[in-house]
């Protein structure tokens, strides 16, 4: 709709136009497009007074109703109703594939997303890595690129030596089958209790570690265990966020194909020895990356280095994406650093997408010592929560275990994703769970309601529009922004502008529904239950965008 009065308006206008010098004025009496003529005053030498008078008075167009001067601006009224026509059959008619763009031209994205560690709990900065992932994964298949979503597990490393040897030590069979993350963490604590008072056991360990890099047989099967028995837990996890992944491909599968790039960092000179330790030295403000114990042993950076130059082979993406926390920004910089200095260009298609902490209280949630949060006893309790709501609002609702699963979890998602992924959040489960307020309930509520109106309005096919009151315009002005909000999201690598978007629709629909009495005006149904019908579609696809379910019935 902008840039058809654009258009119009650049027929009559003495000077270029841009699109951004076209605004959208906040009250809606002053029209829904405003053009300011003070920037133009200087080289026409005239007043914007003036100018805004010539074009106001000359500007002819289909969708322009009304065009008044006032005060140097020229404030444009559209024609609400071939507006409305035309948005609502295109919305009907695309459905799902409203606001869906070619952009990415089937360009492949990888997205580094989730990556927890096996043996530790699945923490609370993994939840958001996964939530966030997603939904830029989402977001840049809706504009036509590849995703590739990869779980690159923490599954190697020297603390899987402490692992095996407090296993050999201490650990029982049964129990860490019973509970293979809970006990396998205490294994992992006691190691480091004990080895406080007997540092030989730190030997031991980095023993077993080597042996465990070197393919010694009886080390890789329990290994190979502790990350099956760790696997079954997050999957548990992965089905409740209804989540999936195109590749596992974590730390250990890049066990054998580091050695080829330890090699072409020797042959580009770029290797020298610091205490014993082979690193890369990097830019002056950086601190030089390290690559190889003294021991031999390989590190966190190399094994992402080989993970980036295997996945550019592999998939030949476009760019690169790794949704990592803010605390491992410096990691992820010198990564991109050392791909630069051996010659690889592709190294500016990388991205790292950080976010901040979780907090409660203000204080970081963690997953150390004691203070474990199990984030599958987070999504229960929400889901609980919300089915003693529905017990309590809706008792006669079918399906209530589906319905307080899609608005538990939803709503945590949703509290997630609705504020910019760099701000720390604040964990409150009543708040994320409120019908009221800017909630993923709120979302789905107002979903919900449409669809009610609809199941009582009854099938509709053709409709006309006389007229388009406020509330009805207000709303139709958000459906006409969504393909924008989509665009912007997947661009700014940015899932809360859908989430925005999505409560202000929810709240322009509430207030359209609560002001007009829809079901008893015969005449104007059919326009109004196209208008409600095409609200569900939008926001069912904003739910789906941010990794939620729409809900018919809540
Ligand atoms: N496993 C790591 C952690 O829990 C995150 C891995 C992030 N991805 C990567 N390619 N380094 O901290």
């Amino acid at each position: 709709m902008k840039n058809d009065i654009l258009q119009a308006l650049q027929t009559v206008s003495p000077v270029q136009l841009e699109e951004h010098m076209l605004e959208r004025p906040a009250q809606s009496k002053l029209g829904d497009f405003a053009l300011p003529c003070f920037p133009f005053a200087k080289v026409l030498r005239k007043s914007p007074v003036a100018i805004a008078e010539e074009i106001a008075s000359s500007v002819k167009h289909p969708l322009i109703r009304k065009a008044e001067a006032v005060n140097g601006y020229v404030n444009l009224f559209v024609n609400r109703e071939s507006i409305a026509i035309a948005l609502l059959q295109t919305i009907l008619e695309q459905s799902t594939t409203y606001g869906s763009s070619n952009e990415g031209n089937g360009g492949v994205v990888t997205i580094d997303l989730s990556s927890p560690n096996i043996a530790k709990p699945f923490s609370m900065g993994h939840l958001r890595s996964t939530v966030i992932g997603n939904s830029i994964a989402l977001l840049l298949e809706k504009n036509g690129y590849q995703p590739v979503k990869i779980n690159y597990i923490g599954d190697w490393g020297t603390q899987f030596g402490k692992l095996l040897t407090a296993y050999r030590k201490w650990g029982n069979e049964e129990e860490v089958r019973n509970a293979p993350i809970e006990t396998l963490l205490k294994l992992y604590i006691q190691f480091h209790e004990e080895a406080e008072l007997d540092p030989t056991l730190d030997d031991e360990g980095r023993a077993a570690f080597k042996a465990l890099e070197d393919g010694n047989s009886d080390a890789l099967a329990l290994w190979e265990w502790f990350k099956t028995e760790s696997l079954k837990e997050f999957q548990r996890i992965y089905d409740l966020l209804g989540v999936g992944f195109d590749s596992y491909n974590g730390e250990a599968y890049y066990n054998d194909k580091m050695d080829p790039v330890v090699e072409e960092l020797e042959d580009k000179g770029l290797l020298v020895e610091s205490d014993g330790a082979m690193v890369v030295d990097l830019e002056e403000d950086m601190p030089p990356c390290l690559i190889k114990k003294s021991d031999g042993a390989t590190l966190y950076a190399t094994r992402d280095l080989a993970a980036a130059i295997d996945r550019k082979n592999k998939y030949d993406f476009v760019k690169s994406i790794y949704v990592v926390g803010n605390e491992q920004s410096l990691h992820f910089t010198q990564v991109k650093q050392v791909l630069g200095k051996m010659g690889h260009e592709w190294e500016k298609t990388i991205v790292h997408v950080p976010f901040g902490l979780i907090l409660q209280g203000g204080k970081k949630m963690s997953t150390r010592k004691g203070k474990i949060v199990l984030l599958e006893e987070v999504l229960k309790e929400a889901i609980d929560l919300a089915q003693k709501n529905i017990e309590e609002k809706n008792p006669t609702l079918g399906n209530q275990s589906e319905v307080a699963e899609a608005v538990g979890v939803g709503a945590i998602l949703f509290s997630d994703l609705k504020q910019h992924r760099k701000h720390d959040i604040e964990f409150n489960l009543e708040a994320m769970l409120q019908v009221e307020g800017e909630t993923g309930p709120y979302v789905q509520y107002a979903n919900a309601r449409a669809h009610s109106i609809l199941r009582k309005a009854g099938d509709v096919s053709s409709f006309s529009v006389s007229e388009v009151n406020d509330h009805e315009w207000e709303t139709i002005k958000l459906l006409e922004q969504f393909p924008h909000a989509v665009k912007r999201a997947a661009e700014e690598l940015d899932p809360s502008i859908i989430a925005k978007y999505a409560v202000d629709l929810a709240q322009a629909f509430n207030s359209f529904y609560g002001n007009v009495q829809v079901l008893a005006d015969h005449a104007q149904l059919p326009y109004r239950s196209a208008l409600i019908r095409s609200v569900t579609i939008v926001l069912t696809e904003s739910l789906r965008l941010l990794g939620m379910k729409a809900l018919e019935e809540m």
